[in-house]
């Protein structure tokens, strides 16, 4: 294993096996979201075994572990790892790849996991300041997770927050941690256009919805081309449409589903706002009733500054300058992690997972797996992050 040296030498060979081997375990076994019942009693134990001064099951099938600090009246600090698996069919062709058909850590949750536990083992063996609590998150891919936790309460008086995924665009050793919008806001959609059924040979009799409907998808392409500016990143996707049920018959309604994306609250409001005007007018026009539901998903993941410098601080402490590398772009992904900064100030780092020779694979592909050396380069630089937190909030 290619570790840089000064990761290296925070991990004996026995918690590096450790760690590897829980990696493969949950990666063997991946559970779907809010189903994580294995992953949490496993990742439960894990924690136990480090005698924390509470260890707890939150939001269903999530594990907060509050890991001692050396001052008990210090702020406290979290770091968020998640855990959950997605609907995909593997196709690695790892020693390890999972056992559950169709199903698949195809988004290195199975590595975040490990770190964070790997964060957990070096605050037990030196800790911070103040009091680490570790968050295993359940159901970040439905985007219920984060706010599930939340409402547990269990992060309650926690004055920061990290957090981080594995990326193979960057190889093992580098880090991105940058402050500003990192990943979109995401909402659902679904727009019902219903209208009057009848014979394909007389439309004339009919309120056609699936002609209203192609109109409708042409429409909803202006919001991005015609709406905003050209410099705004947004993105309007339909990506189900659903009617009719023979060539010759005009169906009496067609239901349609999609996303909106955008890296700041404006750019979201005037998607959600021109959505429905363009579907209520659209629909008029063509004689059709238009129902629009908006189902909000996580806001912009947007980091805060000062957390920004303590992460970077880790990294390049553990790393080197050198491995901190700029964001290659807005992410028009979402990440449920965003919730937690909405409240808690923090920031949510990249961790390079691409091994040596290796291809950057996407995440959620049936081939995407995050390099073993990531597992303590994630860890190592939450911890710190963690305890330059506290340390700098003691003052
Ligand atoms: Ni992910």
């Amino acid at each position: 294993m290619n570790l840089p040296p000064r990761v290296a030498a925070l991990f004996s060979p026995e918690m590096r096996e450790r760690l590897t081997a829980l990696r493969r375990e949950l990666h063997r076994h991946p559970e779907l979201s809010s189903q994580e019942e294995e992953t949490a009693q496993r990742l439960y134990e894990e924690l136990a075994a480090l005698e924390p001064a509470a260890l707890d099951r939150v939001a269903g099938t999530g594990v907060v572990a509050r890991i001692r600090g050396r001052d008990p009246g210090a702020p406290v600090v979290a770091i968020r790892g998640d855990i959950d698996a997605l609907p995909i069919q593997e196709g690695t062709g790892l020693p390890f790849a999972s056992e559950r058909p169709g199903i698949m850590h195809a988004c290195g949750h199975d590595v975040h996991a490990a770190w964070t536990v790997g964060a957990a083992h070096l605050l037990s063996k030196a800790p911070g300041t103040g009091d680490v609590c570790i968050v295993l998150q359940p159901a970040e891919e439905t985007g219920r997770g984060a706010l599930a936790v939340l409402a547990s309460g269990a992060l309650d008086g926690v004055s920061v927050i990290f957090g981080a995924h594995v990326d193979r665009r960057y190889p093992v050793g580098q880090v991105v941690a940058d402050a500003g919008p990192l990943a979109a806001a995401a909402d659902t959609f679904e727009i019902e256009l219903v209208g009057s059924g009848g014979h394909g040979a007389r439309p004339h009799e009919c309120i056609d919805p699936i002609v209203g409907a192609g109109a409708l998808i042409g429409a909803v392409q202006t919001i991005t081309s015609r709406r905003l500016g050209p410099a705004r990143a947004a993105v309007v996707t339909i990506g189900t449409v659903h009617g009719g049920t023979a060539a010759n018959i005009i169906p009496d309604r067609v239901k349609l589903a999609g996303t909106l994306r955008a890296l700041d609250p404006e750019t979201r409001q005037v998607l959600q706002r021109e959505l429905r005007r363009i579907a209520e007018s659209t629909a008029a026009a063509y004689r059709l009733k238009a129902t629009l539901t908006i189902e909000p998903g996580p806001p912009p993941l947007v980091n805060a500054p000062e957390a920004v410098q303590w992460a970077r601080g880790a990294a390049a402490a553990l790393l080197g300058g050198g491995s901190l590398v700029p964001f290659a772009g807005p992410n028009m992904a979402s990440e449920d992690y965003a919730f937690y900064l909405e409240k808690i100030r923090g920031c949510f780092l990249r961790i390079g997972a691409r091994e040596e020779g290796g291809e950057p694979i996407p995440a959620h592909s049936p081939r995407f797996y995050a390099a073993e050396e990531s597992i303590f380069v994630g860890a190592a630089v939450l911890a710190e992050a963690a305890r330059i937190a506290s340390q700098e909030l003691r003052g």
